[in-house]
This record gives C-alpha cells, sequence and structure tokens, in this order.
C-alpha cells in the first residue's frame, strides 16, 4: 500500500514537472517582466536580434562586452565575453557607448575613447570569426571622422539604407574644444568601408531648443545631442538621438527622419522633430535620465522594443550617472507610420514580454 502511495506520488510529481517544463518553454501571452534587464551598471545599451538571439554590447567604462541571451528582456543568464579592454596608450574609463553591426556578415563593434593625447574619438574592432560575435576580436582602428577640425567624436551608429550603402551617423563637436561638456551636434558621412568614412562630414542636426540643454542649478552649459539610433519601418528611417545632459535627469530622446529612401547625405532631406522629446522622465513612476536608446524586434518580429538606460532617482551631477542601468520598453505604431513612444514605467511596473518570446 505504502509502496503503491509513493509510487502513485513519484508519477505525480513526475507529470507536474513535465509540464512545469512545457509550461516553461512555450510562449505565454500573459507572461510579465521587471525592468531593469541586468542588475548592473549599464548605461548606453545596444542591442542586436540575429539569428534568433539577442545581443547586447555594454562598457563599464573600461571593458566592452558581448552578451548573447535569448531573450530581450534578461541578460542575467546571457553567455557573456570580453570583446576589448582599454591597452596602452589609452586612457581608463574612457570606453564609452559601444554599438554591434553586422556588416554584410562580419561582425563590428563601434565605441568611442579617449588616449594617445586626444580626448574621445571613434575605433571600431572586428571579430575574427564572423559566426561568433563571443570570440576574439581585432585591435582597435581608430575612425578619423573630421579631416578639418580633428574634433571630439562619439556614439557612432550604421545606417545600412535601402540603397545599398552604408553610412556612419554620430555625435560630434563643430571643432575641438578644451571646455568639457562642449555642445554635441549629429553628423553623417557614407562609409566607404566599416573602418572609413567616405567624403566630409555632414552636419544633420543641430541641438537648438531649451529641452535639449543641459543645466546646473538653472545655468545652462551645453546643447547636447547624441546617441543617434536609427530605426528602418516601411519606407521611414527614423534617428532617435538623445539630448540634454546625460549626467542630468532630464536626458530624454528626440526624432529625426527622412523617408521614401532619400539621399540622407543632403540634410534638407530630413524631417526635425523640434517641439519637445518623444520620450523623458516620468516622475510619478520615479524614472529619470531616460535616454541613450537602441532599438530591436520582439523573437517573432511583430513588435518595436526600445532599449534604454534610465536611473531610479535623483542623485547630483556626477552621481546620477554612475546608476544608469538598462531598462526594455515596447514602441507602438499608429496609422500614419509614425511610431507612438510609451512613458517610462517604473521598477514595480509589469510589462508584458515581447511577443513571441519562449521564457
Ligand atoms: C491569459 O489571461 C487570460 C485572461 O485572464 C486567460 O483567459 C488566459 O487563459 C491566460 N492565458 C495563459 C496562457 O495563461
Ligand atoms: C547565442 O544564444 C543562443 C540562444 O541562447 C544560442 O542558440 C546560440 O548558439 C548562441 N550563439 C553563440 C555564437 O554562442
Ligand atoms: C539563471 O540560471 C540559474 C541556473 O543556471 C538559475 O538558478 C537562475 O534562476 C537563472 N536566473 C534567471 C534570472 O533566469
Ligand atoms: C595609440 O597608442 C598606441 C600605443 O602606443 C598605439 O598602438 C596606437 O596605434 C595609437 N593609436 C593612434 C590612433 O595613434
Ligand atoms: C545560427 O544559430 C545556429 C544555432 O545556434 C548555429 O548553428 C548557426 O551557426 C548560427 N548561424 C550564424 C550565421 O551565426
Ligand atoms: C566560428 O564560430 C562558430 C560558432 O561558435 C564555430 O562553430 C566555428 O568552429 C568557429 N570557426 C573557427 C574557424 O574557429
Ligand atoms: C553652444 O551653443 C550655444 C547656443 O547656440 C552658444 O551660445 C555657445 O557659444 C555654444 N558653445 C560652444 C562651445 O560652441
Ligand atoms: C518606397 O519608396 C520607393 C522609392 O521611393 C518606392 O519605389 C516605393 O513604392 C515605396 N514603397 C512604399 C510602400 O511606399
Amino acid at each position: 500500500m505504502e509502496r503503491q502511495i509513493t509510487k502513485l506520488l513519484l508519477t505525480l510529481i513526475s507529470i507536474i514537472s513535465i509540464n512545469l517544463i512545457v509550461a516553461e518553454a512555450l510562449p505565454n501571452a500573459n507572461a510579465t517582466f521587471y525592468n531593469p534587464v541586468v542588475d548592473y551598471y549599464s548605461p548606453d545599451p545596444y542591442v542586436t536580434k540575429y539569428n534568433g538571439s539577442y545581443w547586447l554590447v555594454l562598457s563599464d567604462n573600461d571593458v566592452l562586452t558581448v552578451h548573447n541571451s535569448s531573450k530581450l528582456y534578461d541578460y542575467r543568464n546571457a553567455t557573456t565575453s570580453v570583446a576589448y579592454q582599454v591597452g596602452p596608450g589609452f586612457d581608463r574609463g574612457s570606453v564609452w557607448a559601444p554599438e554591434i553591426h553586422n556588416i554584410k556578415g562580419d561582425w563590428y563593434i563601434y565605441f568611442a575613447m579617449s588616449g594617445n593625447g586626444s580626448s574621445h574619438r571613434m575605433y571600431v574592432i572586428k571579430a575574427e570569426n564572423s559566426s561568433n560575435p563571443l570570440g576574439k576580436w581585432s585591435s582597435p582602428v581608430r575612425m578619423y571622422l573630421d579631416a578639418v577640425n580633428d574634433a571630439w567624436a562619439i556614439d557612432a551608429t550604421v545606417l545600412q539604407y535601402g540603397n545599398g550603402k552604408n553610412y556612419l551617423i554620430w555625435s560630434a563637436w563643430p571643432r575641438e574644444d578644451p571646455v568639457y561638456p562642449s555642445n554635441g551636434s549629429i553628423y553623417i558621412a557614407e562609409l566607404e568601408t566599416p573602418f572609413k568614412i567616405k567624403g566630409e562630414r555632414i552636419l544633420l542636426r543641430e541641438p537648438h531648443e531649451a529641452w535639449e540643454a543641459g543645466d546646473v542649478d538653472g545655468v545652462k552649459i551645453a546643447l547636447v545631442n547624441e546617441g543617434p539610433q536609427v530605426l528602418q519601418h516601411d519606407n521611414r528611417t527614423f534617428v532617435f538621438f538623445s539630448a540634454n545632459g546625460a549626467w542630468l535627469p532630464d536626458y530624454c530622446l528626440g526624432m529625426m527622419g527622412i523617408d521614401n529612401l532619400k539621399d540622407p547625405l543632403v540634410p534638407s532631406n530630413w524631417w526635425n522633430k523640434i517641439d519637445g522629446p518623444v520620450f523623458w522622465r516620468n516622475d510619478e513612476q520615479s524614472v529619470y535620465t531616460t535616454g541613450h536608446c537602441s532599438l530591436t524586434t520582439s523573437p517573432d518580429d511583430t513588435e518595436t522594443w526600445l532599449v534604454y538606460h534610465a536611473t531610479d532617482r535623483i542623485l547630483p551631477p556626477g552621481e546620477l550617472q554612475t546608476i544608469r542601468k538598462t531598462r526594455a520598453q515596447k514602441i507602438s505604431w499608429d496609422s500614419n507610420g509614425n511610431p507612438v513612444f510609451p512613458r517610462p514605467v517604473g521598477l514595480s511596473t509589469p510589462i508584458p514580454v515581447p511577443s513571441g518570446q519562449k521564457l
């Protein structure tokens, strides 16, 4: 009798655990998650979906890491490797805003770094094995983005455009400036190779609105546009940029774009949304410093997702940026093909997991 009960119990337990395993493996329409997507310092996140998994690149200022996760919204158990560590001649703490791009089958990481006697400039590294971003990477190759002034350059992203050409879009100063922070603007150039631009940089956008100015105690200290990110949707190409100070709670996202595959090197082909940010702090839910996004899609490609950094409290400039962490939220689309941004939600608000996400 006792043995039979034990047998029955064991059978029941195995049925329950089989069910649990099955339930875990299937997409669950009602599952939710909470931000952030990692628990440590993770500013300027860049995520790309490739071959069915999510690739997040981060920098902790000295070390550039690549994380591979099956889940868009969770990198705690991702496979992680170091792609680059600040080398001789370069300044410790200076590796900023890495982005991973697959260009014609090869992997590249673009990032900014200072050293060798100059302030931040763009560098690029290439994966030795094009099938494995978790493997070895080349030494950094300097990109020369300003033949005239050799000015400060950060936050480069790659636009792989419908005309078959690739472009680099980044944030730079008009000229080198000993005062930091200075005014940052958005520039573009065609990429001749993944390492080299063709021709001179072209100014696409200068910040000029009050919401784009970083202030300390009411004194405006710099107008900043940085962290440009590309989102292509139907025949429209959007660029979301970060504005205001990354060291301030008002850091936010603005939007500009170009339609119908017009030539992106012609500034007048772009439209500029200048009547305010599209994504900004939400005091009701204690979310601040909401900026530096990247964009990806849900596992089934039906949804657009924003991956950005934010803080859960306000600290003084100098301290605030040290508590930025990576978060994710969905973007919707209206019937005119315009993105509809959510308000940033706080850490205790459940968010439905991306569509088609296996748990
Ligand atoms: C999701 O929630 C709805 C409404 O509460 C419920 O009817 C449905 O069974 C749930 N689906 C799953 C997969 O849990
Ligand atoms: C990346 O992660 C996915 C999902 O976990 C896995 O299937 C894939 O093999 C990984 N890729 C590499 C190159 O490790
Ligand atoms: C990560 O994996 C470990 C075991 O490999 C597991 O115990 C833990 O729950 C996982 N954490 C998350 C957040 O998935
Ligand atoms: C910077 O210095 C390092 C070490 O001396 C050298 O390997 C590297 O090529 C230099 N880079 C540039 C852009 O001058
Ligand atoms: C895609 O992922 C599969 C399974 O993890 C792997 O076998 C294949 O090599 C990957 N392909 C590329 C191009 O990375
Ligand atoms: C490249 O990476 C893939 C995926 O990890 C692996 O299967 C393959 O053996 C690697 N190739 C070389 C030449 O190391
Ligand atoms: C930044 O822009 C403001 C407003 O256009 C201007 O007054 C200021 O001189 C600029 N600063 C620099 C360093 O270019
Ligand atoms: C997209 O733009 C191209 C080039 O202007 C045009 O040929 C095509 O018809 C457009 N498609 C849509 C869906 O508007």
